[in-house]
């Protein structure tokens, strides 16, 4: 098969692997096939019998045909580490028993382990510092949000240029999920690592690539899942609806809610911000949280829904009160609306902050251009022109832009779109630095 590169060239790459097991190997079969040499490692000596036999012990679609006409070079470690232009780990992150998810939830919850990755790295780390020479290595095993930072960046060789690349792939079909991802997911602080790993993804596919740090890549992986899970429930609790809601049939629903390629299944709405509101939406929500009672539904996921809002406009008011630098302080919300650029209030999640905090004590003032007006009225009641103060913008108007604030004012933008630098203390909600 005649491969190319982003320039068209005919690419053709030594890939190592390091642990060949039911997301090494056919991932590494699929990688041959498109005319790259792999080389191969894994303590387990039946992965060796595999490919000498080559049989698979387990149902992967379309693993046996490239089984059978694979070159796979099964060599030591030292071989892999010496001859690979880049280097794959898939060694296993597993779970006890008990987290699979075939029993309750139990009491406790725990990390995966991290002993046979960390273990395996480090030997492979030790053959790369013999070469002492740079070398890609490319994790693809899962791991939860901080891990590589914690445990794997500590005992690995200068010579390794570490990136993240977990795979969005189903067992079973690994080999097509693979092929045909919908996106590249690559975590690395290393440019060059980037745009070597970038061309030989050009030869693999033309799936979107999205490059970013490690910490972002780990969370991406596993928030990938927990969406998908999100969904299921969701679809889940309105089947339980339908059961015991006459005349009404679960697919429809779906069937409805698949054309809605608008606000439903789009990017919409998938923005960390204020909690949702308007006229329907939380009404809605706590009307059918109502119900789910009413029909005595498994667990009331709409009741689940308004919980998770409420909840996060605690959590606003209580990043807030933590950045008063004097418990007398007033604090001024920017924006009652519950949509930017309109003069509309109801179900507002910025009113709900200011309810929520003056529970807590606290002195606030709401102010919204298009409900209030009079900007300069506002801030000279105030003395906002001079004096420093601590404001959280409540709702995403483009007015809040050009807002003038007083010097060494403290602002915080749960949207993180203002971009203040100069002059005042700019606080963007969920942006974390290191
Ligand atoms: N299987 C999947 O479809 C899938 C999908 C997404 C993510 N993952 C993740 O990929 C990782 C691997 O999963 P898997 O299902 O392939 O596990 P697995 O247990 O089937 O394979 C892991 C392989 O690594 C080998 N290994 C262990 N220690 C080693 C070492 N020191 N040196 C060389 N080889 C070593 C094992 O012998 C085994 O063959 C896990 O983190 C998993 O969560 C798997």
């Amino acid at each position: 098969m005649c491969l190319k590169d982003g320039k068209n060239n005919t690419l053709r790459m030594k890939i190592g692997f390091v642990g060949l097991g039911k997301l090494g190997l056919p991932v590494a079969l699929a990688i041959e096939d498109k005319g790259h040499t792999v080389l191969g490692y894994d303590i387990d000596p039946n992965v060796k019998k595999i490919l000498e036999k080559k049989k698979i012990p387990y149902k992967e679609k379309g693993a046996d045909v490239l089984l059978k006409k694979s070159k796979i070079k099964f060599t030591s470690l030292l071989s892999v580490a010496k001859n690979s232009d880049l280097i794959f780990v898939a060694i296993q992150t597993p779970h006890e028993n008990k987290y699979e998810g075939i029993t309750r939830i139990p009491k406790t919850r725990k990390d995966f382990n991290y002993r046979y990755l960390i273990k395996g790295l480090s030997e492979l780390s030790k053959c790369i510092d013999l070469q002492k020479k740079k070398k890609d290595v490319i994790v693809i095993s899962t791991v939860l949000p901080g891990t590589i930072k914690k445990y794997i960046k500590p005992i690995i060789s200068k010579y390794i240029n570490l990136t993240y690349n977990p795979f969005f792939i189903a067992m079973g079909t690994t080999i097509e999920n693979f092929l045909q991802s919908e996106m590249i997911l690559m975590g690395t602080d290393k440019k060059e690592s980037r745009k070597k790993l970038t061309k030989f993804y050009k030869s693999i596919n033309n799936s979107p690539i999205f490059k970013t740090n490690i910490e972002n890549a780990e969370l991406i992986k596993v928030v990938y899942n927990t969406f998908i899970s999100t969904k299921i429930s969701f679809i889940n609790s309105v089947m339980e609806t339908c059961q015991y809601l006459p005349n009404t049939n679960i697919d429809e629903i779906s069937k409805a809610l698949f054309l809605c390629k608008d606000r439903i299944i789009s990017n919409k709405y998938l923005i960390g911000g204020m909690g949702d509101g308007g006229g329907c939406h939380p009404r809605d929500n706590i009307a059918l949280s109502w119900l789910a009672n009413k029909l005595n539904l498994s667990y009331n996921w709409y009741d689940n829904i308004m919980k998770q809002r409420e909840f996060h406009t605690v959590w606003l008011a209580k990043e807030i009160i933590k950045n008063k630098k004097k418990k007398s302080d007033k604090i001024f919300i920017l924006g009652k609306c519950f949509k930017p650029e309109t003069n509309l209030i109801v179900g507002s999640p910025a009113i709900l902050l200011k309810n929520i905090l003056e529970e807590f004590g606290q002195k606030v003032v709401i102010w919204d251009p298009y409900v209030d007006g009079n900007e300069s009225q506002f801030k000279t009641k105030f003395k906002l022109n001079k004096q420093p103060s601590l404001y959280f913008v409540g709702t995403k108007h483009n007015y809040f832009k050009k807002f003038k604030f007083a010097k060494n004012s403290i602002i915080i933008d749960p949207f993180r779109y203002l971009n203040l630098k100069k002059n005042v203390k700019y606080i963007p909600l969920g942006k974390s630095i290191s």
